[in-house]
């Protein structure tokens, strides 16, 4: 176990040459995003964050900048049907009460939230209304068709900057997300810190490793060619130091996914973004 970390550590070192990420401007349907800008004042050892975008290969990067490229489209089409689509005994889609999905633009800089002492997400709120309003069945918290309703309101939001609330009820919530941030587990007893905070724009093996953040989501990866939830995401990071990840949708992940946001704060929402 010892020598599996000494070999990230190593391969981390190889690469210790390597450039930091690109000074590419990220333009999408005509509107400049914000991919660079001044890290918030609760971030202590980070002077200026960046978005993901900005450490993929120029031919990953070209696939965000226009929606007939964005392979993600597909899902959001989907969701549009998904939309106006009834579901559930109660004989209703989203489309018989929610008017229009512009109506959630902004919702995605927020989240997750406290609503009602809870800790929740996009994925919660959405199926709030499923199981609570359709009378439905929940939705999986990857489901193609979740990554799909997410993605389609996250979209809603795009250009706008993150801007999770971490003060009043939210401040617990919070300290724990940083903790679970710092805290080295796993075989490897690495943190997301050790990757995401003291190594980003070195290589990783072949890749580039960013700071992890988490304003492109849902993201379309081009390894297996679907939507992937933040959630998801974190198991897999886990999962790669060896840990045994947390559940999706558990405390841990949502705690995990308020600080990261906070982390991102300022940065443009990319969502559906597109990484490797
Ligand atoms: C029977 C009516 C009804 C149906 C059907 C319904 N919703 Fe809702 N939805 C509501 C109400 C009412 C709220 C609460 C609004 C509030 O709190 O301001 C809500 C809240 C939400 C929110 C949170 C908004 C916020 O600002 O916190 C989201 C997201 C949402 N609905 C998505 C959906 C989606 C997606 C569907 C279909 C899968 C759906 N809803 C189906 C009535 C409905
Ligand atoms: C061993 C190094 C390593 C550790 C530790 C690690 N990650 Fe990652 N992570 C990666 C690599 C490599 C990628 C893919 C390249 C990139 O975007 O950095 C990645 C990608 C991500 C992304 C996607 C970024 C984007 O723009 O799409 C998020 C979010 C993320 N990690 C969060 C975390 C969190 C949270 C933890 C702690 C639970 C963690 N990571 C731990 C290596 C690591």
């Amino acid at each position: 176990m010892i020598s599996g970390r000494f070999l990230i550590v190593l391969a981390i070192a190889a690469a210790g040459a390597a450039t930091a990420q690109d000074d590419n401007v990220l333009v999408v349907e005509g509107a400049q995003l914000v991919t660079e800008t001044r890290a918030p004042a609760h971030i202590e050892h980070v002077g200026t964050i960046y978005s993901g975008w900005r450490f993929r290969s120029g031919e990953t990067q070209v696939l965000q900048t226009d929606d007939f490229e964005n392979p993600a489209m597909i899902f959001v089409d989907q969701a549009m049907d998904l939309w106006d689509k009834v579901d559930g005994e109660a004989g209703k889609a989203c489309a018989s009460c929610h008017e229009n999905v512009a109506q959630f633009a902004g919702l995605r800089t927020r989240l997750p939230r406290v609503k009602n002492g809870e800790l929740v997400t996009m994925e919660n709120l959405i199926n709030a209304c499923r199981t609570g309003r359709m009378k439905a069945v929940p939705w999986k918290w990857s489901e193609g068709k979740m990554t799909a309703m997410t993605a389609l309101i996250g979209l809603q939001s795009r250009g706008m900057p993150i801007n999770v609330a971490i003060d009043g009820p939210a401040a617990s919530f919070w300290e724990k997300g940083r903790e679970i941030y710092y805290t080295p587990v796993g075989q490897l007893q690495m943190a997301c810190a050790n990757c995401h905070e003291d190594n980003y724009g070195l290589m990783i093996r072949a890749d580039h490793l960013s700071q992890g953040q988490s304003n492109g989501f849902p993201t379309y990866r081009l390894k297996n060619a679907k939507l992937n939830s933040i959630h998801g995401r974190f198991r897999g990071c886990m999962k790669n130091i060896r840990a045994i990840p947390y559940k999706e949708g558990s405390d841990e992940f949502k705690a995990l996914e308020l600080y990261l946001a906070s982390r991102g704060q300022g940065l443009s929402v990319e969502t559906p973004s597109v990484r490797n």
